[in-house]
């Protein structure tokens, strides 16, 4: 069975937990592409290389979560070349036999416009700086500020924008419990399949 499922949106408004539900729930492979930019903006030297040249390696580094990996992934994020070097490996994984779930900022706009089902995952940026800093700690202003920062570069740059695909649901997770937002998503999939 090929059956994908596109989930996007802005950093840590709950893609990650929704993702892994819904992939656990009907054991569908799932992709956490923002890894793929993080490893790239971690290897450093030239982004577009080290994008043609990923490895698994690269993506099992353990300092891929922290906040300065995220605002280096952004930053090469941005750039044509290195997402153009990523689209095929992100396509084919989509269509994997067994059903996938691939969670980012473009999935349900570029990467796989054909999804059968597409979520657009968003919460207030204070509710997600405050999800962040529970989990790194250090100075809350600034993880918000961090927030901001991201979502800027993200939703602004002018390749494969953050923004809702036109037939994307929209959860937003200021208002839902990762229960009901989980439960929900899961509906939707249930309902497609
Ligand atoms: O989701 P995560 O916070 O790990 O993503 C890190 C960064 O990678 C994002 O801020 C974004 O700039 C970039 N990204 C992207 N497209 C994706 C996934 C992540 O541009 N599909």
């Amino acid at each position: 069975m090929i059956f994908t499922v596109a989930i996007d949106g802005p950093a840590a408004a709950g893609k990650g937990t929704i993702s892994r539900a819904v992939a656990a729930r009907f054991g569908f492979h799932h992709l956490d592409t923002g890894l793929l930019y993080r490893a790239v903006g971690a290897l450093g030297g030239d982004p577009v290389a080290a994008a043609r040249g990923l490895t698994a390696a690269d993506l099992a580094r353990d300092d891929l979560r922290s906040l300065a990996a995220g605002q280096a992934a952004s930053r090469v994020a941005a750039i044509p070349e290195v997402r153009a070097a990523l689209v095929e490996f992100q396509r084919r994984f989509a269509r994997r036999e067994g059903g996938a779930v691939l969670d980012g900022r473009d999935i349900g706009t570029v990467i796989c416009p054909e999804a059968e089902v597409k979520l657009y995952v968003t919460a207030s940026p204070e509710v997600r700086a405050r999800r962040r800093w529970l989990e790194v700690g250090g100075d809350e202003a600034r993880v918000l500020a961090e927030v901001r920062e991201r979502d800027a570069r993200d939703m602004g740059r002018a390749e494969a924008p953050l923004r809702p695909a036109a037939e994307a649901v929209v959860l937003d997770t200021s208002v839902l419990t990762a229960e009901e937002a989980v439960a929900e998503a899961t509906r939707l999939v249930a309902a497609r399949l």
